[in-house]
């Protein structure tokens, strides 16, 4: 059986209030933190450094998912590693050298785990298995919360699901597969059927005054799938 989790974005946060966010998204029943960082320039849009992960970290004990959207991605990975991120995930285009990108997160003590927007090739995937602790599948172009869901999404995360099926059957391990943008309650079942186990969702989360009730809606829409 998959373990299900429910990763609240951040981004879609009161940013006056993000500890409080925080705490009352956890509280809730939400199982991650994902943290979006813009730059402005892999993404045209701006949002949170390293600085905004100190802040939140004593917050919560909660593990705290870092999206990198930047480029270049190294020096930042390092600052969010030392900062309290427990999982960095960053783009492969960013990167000049992704295996030493991936080690890099590693050896700092985080999990590391490659995204991939809506016209990215899988074929990224060839040569790193080994050093993956997630997978991020963006079922929205990366920059804005509030997207809708790209449905040939799904397709992408049944080939994930299926790599990575393949890879643990093998040689053992666990690989997460988290899917970003457009997560709502009326869709998760699928993106669940599909084959993901990691859920964000940002603006269906923090866009409800009751951060409980979409959390147990979301909840009971994924024990359809388990059962
Ligand atoms: C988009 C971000 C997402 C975003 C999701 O670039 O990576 O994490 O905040 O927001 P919703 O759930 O509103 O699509
Ligand atoms: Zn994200």
């Amino acid at each position: 059986m998959r373990t299900f989790r429910i990763a609240p974005s951040i981004l879609s946060a009161d940013f006056a209030r993000l500890g409080q966010e925080v705490c009352d998204v956890i509280a809730a029943g939400a199982d991650i933190i994902h943290f979006d960082v813009m730059d402005n320039h892999y993404v045209p849009n701006l949002t949170m450094g390293p600085m905004f992960c100190e802040a939140i970290r004593p917050h919560s004990s909660a593990p705290i998912d870092v999206h990198l959207m930047v480029k270049p991605v190294d020096a930042l990975a390092a600052a969010f590693a030392k900062a309290g991120a427990d999982i960095i995930t960053f783009h492969p285009e960013g990167s000049e050298h992704i295996d030493r990108t991936l080690g890099l997160i590693k050896d700092a003590g985080c999990k590391a785990g490659l995204v991939f927007n809506p016209a990215t090739p899988l074929s990224y995937l060839d040569h790193v298995m080994d050093k993956l602790d997630m997978i991020l599948i963006m079922s929205v172009n990366p920059g804005f919360g509030g997207q809708s869901f790209i449905p040939h999404a799904l397709e992408k995360i049944r080939q994930v699901r299926q790599r990575i099926d393949e890879y643990t059957a093998k040689r053992g391990g666990e690989i997460w597969l988290e899917v970003d943008g457009g997560v709502k309650v009326d869709n998760i079942a699928q993106v669940a059927a599909a084959g993901a186990d990691t859920f964000v969702a940002g603006s269906a989360i923090y866009g409800q005054k009751d951060y409980k009730a979409v959390i147990d809606a979301m909840r009971a829409e994924l024990a359809r799938v388990q059962a």
